[in-house]
């Protein structure tokens, strides 16, 4: 299947995604993590877009849509694919429409005060990427990552003033995303409030493994 998913920063889309994917055997496809690729590798991209990222602002649909658009035309893709953080306007979505045929938006119905305490505390490894949250989900040494033993750093768009910018950012952009889908009929709304394993096994019964 091809799924979208939705919701604001910080809702939990990558953690459920991440472990999605493994389950099904599809790629998680996130334009975040492939602009802080380009940002960490500082190439053309991510020095076009590396300040945009920062504040929380969003990357030109132009950019954003050719980038995913390649990214869909790899083989990986042919059995479906997860895409995280993307659309994330109408625009988006309209061009989305032209490339690719979309199963289900699954839309991460969550509270802003939860997503804040959620992107104060998230802590990544700068080697691996991998993910962990100082209160919910800290690391077994303070600072290191339990995977690789790589540095835990906080995102810049994690800063309290990014993070306020990113919802209103979500709130006037991307929400309107939701009665997008829910008009075509594929929106399947998720209670993103549990623990990540709660989280996927509704997700599992939703979306059943073929
Ligand atoms: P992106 O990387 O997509 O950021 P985001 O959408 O803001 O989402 P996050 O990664 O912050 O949160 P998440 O929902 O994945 O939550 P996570 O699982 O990490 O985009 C970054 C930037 O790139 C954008 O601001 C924009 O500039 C640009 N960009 C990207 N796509 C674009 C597009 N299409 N168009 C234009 N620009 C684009 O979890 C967060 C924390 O909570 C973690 O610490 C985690 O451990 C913890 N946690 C997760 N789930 C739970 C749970 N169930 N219970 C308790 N804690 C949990």
């Amino acid at each position: 299947m091809n799924f979208i998913f939705l919701g604001p920063p910080g809702a939990g889309k990558g953690t459920l995604a991440k472990q999605a994917a493994q389950v099904y055997g599809i790629p998680h496809i996130s334009t975040g993590d492939i602009f802080r690729e380009n940002i960490k590798n500082q190439t053309e991209l991510g020095k076009k877009v590396d300040a945009i990222i920062k504040s929380g602002g969003l990357v030109s649909d132009d950019i954003t849509c050719e980038l995913v658009k390649d990214r869909l035309s790899k083989p990986d893709t042919k059995n479906g694919y997860i895409l995280d953080g993307f659309p994330r306007t109408i625009p988006q979505a309209e061009a989305l429409e032209s490339f690719a045929k979309i199963d289900a938006a699954v839309n991460f119905d969550i509270a802003d005060e939860a997503v804040v305490e959620r992107l104060g505390g998230r802590v990544c490894c700068k080697e691996c990427g991998q993910m962990f949250h100082v209160k919910f989900n800290p690391p077994k040494q303070a600072g290191k990552c339990d995977k690789c033993g790589g540095e835990l750093y906080t995102r810049d768009d994690d800063k309290t003033e990014s993070i306020q910018n990113r919802l209103v950012v979500y709130r006037k952009s991307t929400a309107p995303l939701i009665d997008f889908y829910k008009n075509k009929g594929n929106l399947v709304d998720i209670d993103a409030r549990p623990a990540p394993e709660a989280i996927l096994a509704e997700f599992e019964k939703k979306f059943p493994k073929k």
